[in-house]
């Protein structure tokens, strides 16, 4: 292993023995100049500019994407991520000065994307975000006088038809959320606000500090915090969260298009088993992590989002997901709906074409994918991945496959 990732291991308190059993990185650093564990990678690096504008469950490290990428592809290469995510790919190869596409099903998953991708007026972007700020943090004065105020000066409160944010939120927190939430249409860069509100409303839930990414139901009272090590009271307002992240926001923003290139990101909303690419496009690899099998349920984890923005939901077509299970037949269905992905995109790859997909293949269904796509098989590293954040000091394995389409 790398000496600045052995000092951080033993920092964090990790067993290195068991990541060199499981990992080989003694390969992936000749082969690849890295052992992939990021251990010394700071949680800001990992999160660096736009890649935390939302959070979003089962992405990639974008240090693992840098790696690969710039041993693999040169600028000017096209990269494909058919599972795109919350973009991770996309971005990362635009800072190569790679031009890429991404496919993803889920239309919230596709506002991420569009937001952080998206080259902006950042004045303007910055004036309408304080605006609106401002007229929030009135607005919750407002509400913080009380409901005579509110009566007597004709201040209506919102309503919501929605069960789950009746149920999710504390009535303070609400009101704030839908008074935001109306006045987004007066504004220019509404996705942007959308983005914040839905990162906003996601913290703001009422759920346990330590347990943002599945929380199991609302906490309505004084609770023992496993995070903070102390009781915490529940979530009771949304204008912190939206004040936070109205700021970094900006930052972050920034920050990207101090970086970003002239390479070009379209990004396409569909099911990948059947969208079509443009007829002339020649695309140079694949980088990509799909879903795996019974793991994730990927627009349910953003289901407050869908609930304020009313965007159409499709996940009935979602491949793998975790409400499915993973018995025998779920796993039939996955292998046959992540080869019909790969056969259907492999018609815009270059012979030759490189292909990498990222995925906790624990049940050993690539390499029976890839005979199926007639993608040959080159290599597999493996790496561990080692969350840090939140409750959930778990780490797995995952491997990276690596194929190249036969011609
Ligand atoms: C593991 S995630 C990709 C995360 C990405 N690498 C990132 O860093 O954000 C897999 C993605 O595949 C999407 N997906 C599931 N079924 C799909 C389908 N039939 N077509 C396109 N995308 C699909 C999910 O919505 C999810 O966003």
């Amino acid at each position: 292993m790398l000496e600045t990732n052995i000092k951080a291991a033993k920092k964090f308190n990790i067993d290195i023995e068991l990541i060199r059993k499981k990992t080989n990185s003694e390969k992936n650093i000749r082969v690849l100049g890295d052992d992939l564990t990021f251990i010394h990678v700071r949680e800001a690096e990992r999160t660096k500019h736009v890649h935390r504008l939302h959070p979003y469950l089962g992405k990639f490290i974008p240090q693992l994407v840098e790696v690969f990428l710039k041993k693999y592809f040169k600028k000017n290469d096209t990269i494909l991520d058919p599972f795109s995510g919350s973009g991770t790919t996309l971005i990362e190869a635009n800072v190569l000065g790679m031009n890429s596409i991404g496919i993803e099903l889920s239309p919230f998953n596709v506002l991420i994307q569009k937001v952080k991708t998206k080259k902006y007026d950042l004045l303007e972007v910055e004036k309408e975000i304080k605006d609106a700020l401002k007229r929030l943090k009135a607005f919750s004065r407002q509400l913080t006088r009380g409901e005579r105020y509110l009566f007597e000066n004709k201040i209506k409160r919102f309503e919501t038809n929605s069960a789950y944010l009746k149920e999710w939120f504390s009535d303070r927190a609400l009101q704030e959320i839908l008074f935001y939430r109306s006045i987004i249409n007066d504004y220019r860069n509404q996705d942007i606000l959308k983005i914040i509100l839905s990162r906003s409303a996601r913290s703001a839930r009422l759920i346990p500090h330590y347990d943002l990414a599945r929380p199991k139901k609302p906490i309505r009272e004084r609770y023992w915090c496993i995070k903070h090590r102390r009781f915490c009271d529940p979530i009771d307002e949304a204008l912190k969260f939206i004040n936070r992240y109205s700021w970094d926001t900006i930052r972050r923003l920034r920050e990207f298009e101090n970086l970003r290139t002239s390479a070009f990101i379209k990004i396409i909303q569909g099911d990948a088993r059947k969208v079509k690419l443009p007829k002339n496009i020649k695309i140079d690899g694949i980088f990509t992590s799909p879903p795996y099998v019974g793991v994730i349920d990927y627009h349910e984890q953003h289901r407050y989002a869908y609930e304020l923005f009313d965007f159409p939901r499709q996940d009935e077509l979602e491949i793998g997901p975790a409400r499915k299970g993973q018995n025998g037949h779920a796993k039939q269905a996955y292998v046959d709906g992540i080869s019909e992905v790969f056969r259907n995109v492999s018609r815009y790859l270059k012979d030759g074409a490189l292909i990498f997909i990222v995925a906790n293949d624990k049940f050993n269904l690539y390499p029976e994918i890839g005979r199926r796509c007639n993608f040959k098989l080159i290599d597999i590293f493996h790496r561990p991945v080692l969350m840090r954040t939140e409750r959930d000091s778990n780490k797995y394995f995952e491997s990276i496959f690596y194929f190249k389409k036969s011609s």
